[in-house]
């Protein structure tokens, strides 16, 4: 089964005075069910673009995108929310947390949008706090954690809700390289253990070096294989 197909996708943004940068650039890409895809280049290559198209935070230009069954140019804004709320998890390279609630609340946050009641989201958050290691820190405050304590509550946050798909843009970017390999690890681990797809993206080849499909960026293409 495919979770993710893409067609010709292109995404340009205009420049003042002089032709529009193509981020994303007529890209063809399908994730399987169950599958981790790498995607490797360097700065302005189109990742972070690609991975907003993917999600359904902005639109393209041109070609289209299924996920999870749905043409996402066919659905609403509030469609590809509700989409994104229960079925897509999202892990950011700066953590993407709110200083202002305790650990626990961040976790929940998607429980709570989704309308679940207190007492469940609690037990939920608590379950997969446990299981990246951070049971103890439920009512902690944010900034009492390390670099990668909070990329393991960014990852929780997104695992809170079994998402069929995580999309995680430079996710051990800010972390010293035991910690990276460590959050890696722990992220890697999650999917699997979930059956669901994991899209990465990266600067560090030894991330993306265990995916089962490595692909290459640069000005806005995707090709499969390894950077040279
Ligand atoms: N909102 C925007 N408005 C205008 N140009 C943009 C916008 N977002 C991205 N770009 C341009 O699109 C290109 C791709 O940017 P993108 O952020 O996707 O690259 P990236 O591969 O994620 O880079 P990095 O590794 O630094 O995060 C760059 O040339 C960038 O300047
Ligand atoms: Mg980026």
């Amino acid at each position: 089964m495919t979770v993710i197909t893409c067609r010709w996708l292109t995404r340009r943004y205009a420049q003042r005075g002089i032709d529009p940068v193509v981020a994303v650039d007529s890209v063809d890409l399908e994730v399987e069910a169950g599958s981790f895809v790498a995607i490797e280049g360097p700065s302005g290559s189109g990742k972070t673009t690609l991975l907003g198209l993917l999600a359904g935070l902005e639109a393209p230009d041109e070609g289209s995108i299924t996920l999870l069954g749905h043409d996402l140019s066919r659905l609403s804004g509030a469609e590809r929310a509700r989409l994104r709320q229960r079925r897509v998890g999202i892990v950011f390279q700066s953590f993407g947390l709110i200083a202002s609630l305790r650990v626990g609340e961040n976790v929940g946050l998607p429980l709570a949008l989704a309308g679940l009641p207190e007492a469940a989201r609690q037990a939920r958050s608590r379950a997969v706090l446990e299981e990246v290691g951070l049971g103890s820190a439920f009512g902690a405050r944010i900034d009492e954690l390390s670099g990668g304590e909070r990329q393991r509550v960014g990852i929780a946050r997104a695992l809170v809700i079994e998402p069929a798909v995580i999309l995680a843009d430079e996710p051990t970017g800010s972390l010293d390289e035991d910690n990276a390999a460590g959050v890696l690890q722990l992220l890697t681990d999650a999917v699997r253990r979930r059956g669901a797809s994991l899209v990465l993206v990266t600067h560090d080849p030894a991330s993306a070096s265990r995916a089962d499909h490595r692909y290459r960026m640069r000005d806005g293409r995707l090709t499969a294989g390894v950077p040279a």
